[in-house]
């Protein structure tokens, strides 16, 4: 899909469809009170095409509701649509974008090729208004259906916002090509998500990787087993040994043009690009979709991807741990004492409990490569879904200034996430009789914090923030402004993490 800033009047635009955005004026509590519907438009133009149907009152501007025009009068345009944004005043940026996706996602079944979206002239800073737009946009072309033989091809093949003439050009600029590149690295994390595990082993995760890498200009390497036991990743290995699928530790480096002194970030990813259970194996019900376990690395690669783009001055190293967690007569057992990269020994109580593993690992590799910040992604307990549901992802913070930057980078990204407790009251939830930690709680309770403590024991005291993003990388179902399937959650939010510190 092409993107594009057009400075000229939207009804000065030959499209197949024009979509402009629209608020209820109308405040009131009262439920019965009678919209007061505007355009966010300062064209005369576009409000006389829309002010019949508008006056009926049988459009109430609801956030991402629609209302399709043909052959509007005096427009350029073939077709007009009008997308709510609830009731003035109260839409955000996030609102816009969930907006524009909606506007390109109501484009795509119906077989139309380029779309038009007239950015709202009131209401919004121009730069994130932008971004916000051309994200959306972006994001709603992404469908999962690529296996289906009688998929036809339905994506977009070009967006063109029209800027307002009381926006900065220039911030228009800024917010059109971070919008871009952001979004399409998410895309690109969905991508990789979305392939099943015979067609997204670890091997071919680290060969996608490389080959982003290539292309963007980042330092890749990609190690196998060897590897592992030359660096004595004992957790990590445990996971991939039942295996004969080779497991796979990507290290992905960007260092800023004239190198830099201050922090270096370190992303660490779960890439368990199937998780059986191991041993402990999981029930056949729902197990398909734990082909989705690689999320949190694919997060992590598609930030990569964008940080390699968006060029901030301060280095980032991207680890990846990649494994196939298999039961097999070499597979760990319930019981197995191995011993971690950082010299703990792990009790392994149940082998479904595997992304810690992989991560703990991961994590005292990325502070031996010098990372003074570290984040991870992962999908890690199905505990985060019972505690938060399926509208927010779960975050952890060993350190308030390291969340407070995470808390700011929301802001900009829209995703999200809620804080949840990791504090010494709950380590002994992972108290071992027989090692320094076994891999699972006591208890069931509190599963998603029991599983941060383990991690927590691997970064000691450098800031640190984890993300469980298991009850949102996979969507069950469509909305308006993105399709079912996997979300790319953590990415944008990853990437302004990491810009946050940049000088
Ligand atoms: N990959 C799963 C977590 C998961 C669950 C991801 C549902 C996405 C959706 C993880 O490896 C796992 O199996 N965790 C166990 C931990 C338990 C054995 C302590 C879980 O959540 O049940
Ligand atoms: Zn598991
Ligand atoms: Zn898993």
């Amino acid at each position: 899909m092409k993107t594009e800033l057009l400075f000229k009047p939207a009804a000065a635009v030959s499209s197949e469809l024009l979509a402009v955005f629209a608020v209820d004026n109308n405040t009131s509590k009262d439920k019965d009170a009678k919209p007061d519907i505007a355009l966010l438009t300062s064209e005369d133009g576009l409000k006389k095409a829309a002010s019949f149907v508008l006056s009926t009152g049988e459009f109430k501007a609801d956030a991402n509701e629609t209302l399709l025009l043909h052959a509007p009068e005096g427009l350029k345009a073939a077709r007009l649509l009008i997308v709510g944004l609830g009731k003035a005043g109260k839409a955000t940026p996030h609102d816009l974008r969930k907006a524009a996706g909606t506007a390109a996602r109501f484009a795509k079944p119906r077989g139309i090729k380029s779309v038009t979206i007239a950015a709202p002239a009131t209401g919004f800073d121009a730069q994130m208004a932008v971004r916000a737009i051309a994200e959306g946009s972006v994001v709603a072309d992404f469908d999962s259906d690529t296996y289906r033989t009688d998929r036809k091809d339905r994506s977009i093949e070009s967006v063109s916002i029209v800027v307002p003439e009381s926006f900065d050009k220039a911030a228009a600029e800024t917010g059109h090509r971070e919008g871009v590149i952001v979004a399409e690295s998410q895309n690109f994390a969905r991508t990789l998500i979305n392939e099943p595990g015979n067609r997204m082993t670890p091997t071919i995760l680290g060969s996608k990787a490389a080959e982003m890498a290539k292309e963007f200009g980042l330092k890749c390497e990609v190690y196998g087993a060897d590897k592992l036991h030359e660096l004595k990743m004992g957790a990590f290995w445990s996971v991939s040994q039942g295996s004969d699928e080779p497991p796979a530790l990507i290290v992905m480096t960007y260092e800023p043009e004239g190198g830099a002194s201050g922090p270096v970030m370190g992303l660490v990813g779960k890439g368990i690009t199937f998780d059986t259970g191991g041993i402990s194996i999981k029930p056949s019900e729902g197990m398909e979709k734990m082909k989705y376990d690689m999320a949190g690395g694919a997060a992590m690669i598609g930030a990569m991807r964008a940080i390699a783009q968006l060029k901030p001055k301060i280095k980032v190293i991207g680890v990846v741990c990649a494994a196939e967690n298999m039961p097999s007569g070499k597979a760990q057992k319930p019981g197995d004492i191995q011993i971690a990269m950082s010299g703990k020994s792990i009790e392994i109580i149940n082998t479904d409990a595997e992304g810690r593993l992989v991560l703990a690992d991961g994590l005292h590799y990325a502070r031996q490569l010098g990372a003074t910040h570290l984040i991870d992604a992962a999908t890690l307990t199905g505990a985060v879904a019972i505690a938060l549901g399926q509208i927010n992802a779960g975050v952890f913070a060993n350190d308030n200034d390291a969340f407070q930057h995470f808390s700011n980078a929301l802001e900009v990204s829209g995703e999200k996430f809620w804080r949840l407790p990791v504090e010494d009251e709950y380590r002994e939830q992972i108290r071992s009789s027989i090692a320094d930690i076994q891999n699972t709680g006591q208890t069931r309770y509190g599963g998603a914090i029991t599983a941060a403590m383990f991690l927590k024991e691997f970064v000691e005291d450098t800031p640190w923030l984890h993300l469980d993003i298991a009850g949102l990388a996979w969507l069950d179902a469509d909305k308006s402004w993105i399709a079912r399937g996997p979300s790319g959650i953590g990415v944008r939010s990853i990437v302004e993490w990491v810009r946050s510190y940049a000088d």
